[in-house]
């Protein structure tokens, strides 16, 4: 037993060397000379701060399933200021804790690091200044720590945090956060408040994370060729970082808010007895209004806000929240679940008779704001395939470190469309740092096959910061380059797609 955790959350034994991340030429002295050229670090920001809290990352044991406890690598939080409910916890797993912020708050984090290798932490989603986005260029080293402040000024909704340090030898993404390492972010405003949505105990925040584990209930992560080319998938699913168990739950209206936390999997989630799936919010906070689909396509990284009534329930009726079969077009050869595999996630047992609780609002913002776009704007094109020899590419291009090509600049203020264009095999998790952004257009260009029976499930209004583009289609994005200038990450967050190089940088010029 100790052997195989040594290999698995010790560093020494594990490589995670892939020919990709051989080919990749990391560039550490463009990031040194780009680090000069840049202005100073805005990483502090000047108090008094609202929210001052500690986040450390560090090894710990945890029971995840039954018998022996899992070594893990998990963020512990103490608050030092602030309202008593800013950290809390989904589980008493690994997850982080659930940060919980409210707009216009100033904030300030001090991030430690007792691990063996270097780690940050990036704020997924959040309109945050480049120093505090927690890139790779600014790594925390083992045994150091590093203090952040940020204003809170994005719309209510569920965010979240994780490691995204890249070495040498490739990104770290998807191994730490495999190790424990990510965690649920809710931002609150009044404008949400006003809505009365399910509240409390009838909010379920979910974490949807796969994992494998061995004999003694060890984490395994395999890397290696086959995860560099469609990403670890585990064989078996954990929610909040446990086995699916059910919810007693009361017949009245529940609020679902899900995190794919997955390093690889696409979810598709439906309901077990049928009925439609009512969406309210994504990534990006409320929508306009519900929408309804059949089933949802929750790709990685993704967050999706769902309501369901059980108010017409019987005590004693079940429903579940699952994930649905569909076609990923990958035969065979996994040591896990397979992508497109049906499985159940959230049992709900409804136990008790409850009062109906308020109806769902037809309108719930009337004011979301997403860019507009004119004849005008710039269109910038991002080609996504498969390099013979070393994997995944934007615009032929891998991760090079903190360097950006001439048209990966974009100005400060301006409106732009980005669009992506899947000519490969895989679905590629598309994400933009620093911004929310919407989607304007999806097309299908090509008959690639496979990754069939997920179209009807996404969900393309609201704003986003992750969007997924499917083999053979082109997928368009409006984005506006606000308040701060510097540098960006843009990758796929297939996380051993992004370690392997699909990701670059990207830089807001004032
Ligand atoms: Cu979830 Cu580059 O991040
Ligand atoms: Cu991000
Ligand atoms: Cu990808």
């Amino acid at each position: 037993r100790r052997q195989l955790l040594g290999q698995i959350g010790g560093l020494a034994g594990v490589s995670i060397l892939s020919p990709a991340s051989l080919l990749v030429a990391y560039n550490t002295e463009a990031i040194a000379a780009d680090d000069k050229r840049a202005a100073p670090p805005q990483r502090i920001t000047n108090g008094p701060f609202d929210v001052d809290f500690r986040l450390r990352a560090e090894p710990d044991t945890v029971p995840i399933l039954p018998g022996a406890p899992s070594e893990v690598w998990r963020y512990t939080a103490a608050l030092m200021r602030g309202p008593q409910d800013t950290l809390t916890s989904v589980s008493g797993s690994y997850p982080g804790p659930l940060i919980r912020l409210r707009r216009g708050q100033r904030v300030r984090a001090r991030l430690e690091n007792p691990l063996p290798e270097d780690t940050t932490v990036h704020w997924h989603g959040l309109h945050v200044p480049p120093d505090v986005d927690g890139q790779p260029r600014l790594p925390i080293k083992p045994g150091e720590d590093m203090t952040v402040a940020f204003d809170v000024v994005d719309r209510a909704g569920l965010y979240w945090y994780h490691p995204h340090p890249h070495g040498p030898n490739g990104g770290r993404v998807g191994f730490q956060s495999y190790a424990g390492l990510a965690g649920p972010l809710i931002i609150e405003d009044d404008t949400e408040r006003a809505l009365n949505l399910p509240a409390g105990d009838q909010e379920l925040i979910l974490v949807l994370q796969d994992r494998t584990f061995a004999g003694e209930n060890e984490l395994t992560f395999v890397d290696g060729m086959r995860s560099m080319m469609r990403g670890f998938f585990g064989d078996r699913v954990l929610v909040n970082g446990y086995s699916p168990t059910a919810r007693e739950v009361g017949t009245r209206p529940y609020r679902l808010r899900i995190l794919n936390g997955s390093n690889a999997r696409i979810y598709k989630l439906a309901w077990s007895d049928g009925r439609p799936v009512t969406v309210i919010g994504t990534g990006g906070g409320l929508l306009g209004a519900p929408e309804q689909r059949p089933y949802v396509t929750l790709p990685p990284a993704q967050r999706i806000d769902l309501w369901v009534d059980l108010s017409d329930a019987k005590v004693g009726d079940q429903l579940a929240l699952v994930s649905d079969a569909y076609n990923s077009g990958m035969m065979g050869g996994y040591s896990g679940l397979p992508a497109g595999a049906r499985f159940e996630l959230v049992p709900l047992h409804v136990t008790r008779r409850a009062d109906k609780g308020p109806p769902l609002p037809k309108v719930l913002d009337l004011d979301l704001k997403t860019s507009s776009t004119t004849p005008a704007t710039p269109i910038r094109t991002f080609d996504l395939r498969m390099e013979m020899m070393s994997g995944f590419s934007i615009n032929g291009r891998q991760f090079q470190g903190a360097v950006v090509a001439d048209d990966e600049i974009v100005t400060l203020g301006d409106t732009e469309i980005w669009e992506f264009v899947n000519d490969s095999m895989m679905p590629h998790p598309m994400h933009v740092h620093g911004l929310q952004f919407a989607v304007i257009e999806r097309s299908k260009r090509s008959g690639l096959r496979g990754w069939t029976g997920l179209d009807a499930g996404l969900v393309d209004a609201g704003l986003h910061d992750t969007v997924l583009v499917l083999p053979g289609e082109r997928v368009r994005i409006v984005l506006t380059f606000t308040d701060f200038d510097g540098l960006y990450l843009y990758h796929c967050h297939n996380m051993e797609h992004e370690d392997n190089g699909m990701m670059r940088y990207y830089r807001v010029r004032s």
